[in-house]
């Protein structure tokens, strides 16, 4: 199935919107034929679901740290450098996995550079989108801003090597906590019980650290070493371009340069990679607070959402739907250099009389016919802006059981090649159902 895209090279995975568009399914279904996958930015915000189909029963794996490619198991998955860990959660996520049967042994390498979630990191994320009312960014509540906040601090940052040496976590943990306890009394009047203690933070993660010191390496000569080799590597990149931290919807974004920053994630140079596979869904959804100019808080949206189960994977928290937005696609393909496309949950937009494509955004006060077609990221702008659609009519039929691109419906079709015209890149890939099988790649 998969040998249409067999000359892809070294290959990048990037969400070209506001996260969940399917990247966990894509990286899966390729790693069959990547010696590598590495995890590079990024935390326990992200959360990918599989649907893997053997001899007629489902299995379903939710990831949040680990590469959904650890599912192949001749394939080495690596959490890179630039992926911020909680722990706790990365023990847990290994124990249901290997409890659902999946084999994690040498097949894992994770970055000893990595640096550390602490459970400040999550309580400070928390108490400050409580203290931000209405400005709240509407976070995943990981600690995700905060770990990514004290790296760039250094003093105040703890990395996975740090958890392997007693007198490295002694040296800096009861110091930081101090600091910590000061900001959430001074800050957000923390009460007495919120306050943290850094002995029984430092026995739990040190112990943490022993669990995963046999998985624990230098992942950046790991992968030069492969690179040199000539081993094929896939990239996960988590999140999704519109939540870049510098390129996204500025400040309703992550903390992470997660459509950019492949190369400060990995230690790989930009030459490392040979193609950008940007995901894309068949529409819009965006969790969070946050401009979103095609959203559609009406029936059509709450269709798209109950058809595409549309609920978060980490939070459970309903997504916001609506139309796909070429103004957005345009432009995240121009940030990654997206070499080809994968348009997913086709399926989800089956029997709608009417689809709608984004063309233009209208400007403020200049009339409908002042249009802008490069996407405003800055988040105060963007909210100002009124979309301009292309109306299409929908596909009446049901795409299960399409086992070739040619197969889909003459309205799925050219739905595609008009996202094609506008965004100016190839679409590759089309998804119409969660499993491997429910996977078109373009002749
Ligand atoms: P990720 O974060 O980008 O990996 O995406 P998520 O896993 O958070 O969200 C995508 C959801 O869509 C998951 O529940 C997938 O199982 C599901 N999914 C992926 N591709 C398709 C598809 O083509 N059709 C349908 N109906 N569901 C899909
Ligand atoms: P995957 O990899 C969807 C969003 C959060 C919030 C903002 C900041 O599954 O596509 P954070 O906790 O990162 O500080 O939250 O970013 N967000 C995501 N939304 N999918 C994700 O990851 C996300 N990762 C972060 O909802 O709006
Ligand atoms: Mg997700």
């Amino acid at each position: 199935m998969l040998s249409p895209l067999r000359h892809l090279g070294n290959t990048s995975i990037v969400g070209m919107q506001w996260g969940d568009e399917g990247k966990g399914k894509i990286v899966d279904l390729l790693t069959e034929q990547f010696d590598f996958a590495v995890r590079w930015n990024g935390g326990s915000n992200a959360g990918h679901t599989v649907k893997v189909h053997t001899n007629g029963v489902e299995k379903k794996y939710a990831f949040h740290l680990i590469p959904s490619g650890i599912l192949r198991p001749d394939c080495t998955s690596v959490i890179a450098n630039g992926v911020v860990i909680d722990p706790l959660k990365l023990l847990e996520e290994i124990d249901t996995l290997i409890t659902q049967g999946v084999k994690i042994e040498s097949n894992l390498k994770i970055s000893s550079h990595a640096h550390i979630v602490f459970p400040y990191h999550k309580l400070q994320d928390q108490l400050g989108e409580a203290a931000a009312g209405g400005g709240k960014i509407g976070t995943t509540g990981r600690g995700i801003g905060p770990c990514y906040a004290d790296k760039a601090n250094r003093s105040t940052a703890i990395r996975l090597v740090d958890l392997l040496d007693d007198d490295r976590l002694k040296a800096k943990l009861p110091g930081i906590v101090e600091q910590k306890n000061l900001l959430f009394k001074a800050l957000y009047n923390a009460a007495p019980d919120q306050l943290l203690e850094w002995e029984p933070m430092f026995e739990q993660y040190r112990s943490c650290g022993e669990q995963l010191r046999p998985f624990v390496t230098d992942t950046t000569r790991l992968l030069h070493t492969a690179w040199k080799a000539g081993k094929r590597i896939l990239f996960e990149g988590a999140n999704a371009v519109l939540l870049d931290v510098d390129h996204g919807t500025f400040p309703f974004v992550t903390s992470s340069n997660c459509g950019t920053g492949l190369s400060v994630g990995t230690g790989l140079p930009g030459a490392a990679v040979n193609s950008t596979i940007g995901i894309v869904k068949a529409y819009s959804t965006r969790v969070g607070s946050g401009p979103f100019p095609t959203e559609q808080d009406n029936e059509i949206g709450k269709r798209i959402r109950e058809r595409g189960h549309e609920y978060g994977t980490t939070t459970g928290r309903p997504r916001r739907c609506g139309w796909i937005d070429a103004v957005a696609l345009r432009y995240t393909a121009a940030i990654t250099g997206a070499t080809a496309l994968s348009i997913m949950l086709l399926d989800v937009l089956s029997g709608f009389d009417e689809l709608k494509i984004c063309t233009g955004y209208a400007l403020p006060g200049q009339g409908s016919d002042c249009t802008t077609d490069w996407f405003p990221a800055d988040a105060f702008e963007l909210q100002h802006v009124q979309p301009v659609y292309e109306s299409l009519a929908g596909f009446p039929e049901p795409l299960e059981g399409i086992t070739g691109f040619d197969g889909l419906p003459p309205n799925a079709k050219h739905y595609l090649a008009r996202l094609e015209q506008h965004i100016g890149v190839p679409i590759k890939i089309v998804s119409i159902g969660p499993s491997r099988h429910q996977t078109l790649i373009r002749p």
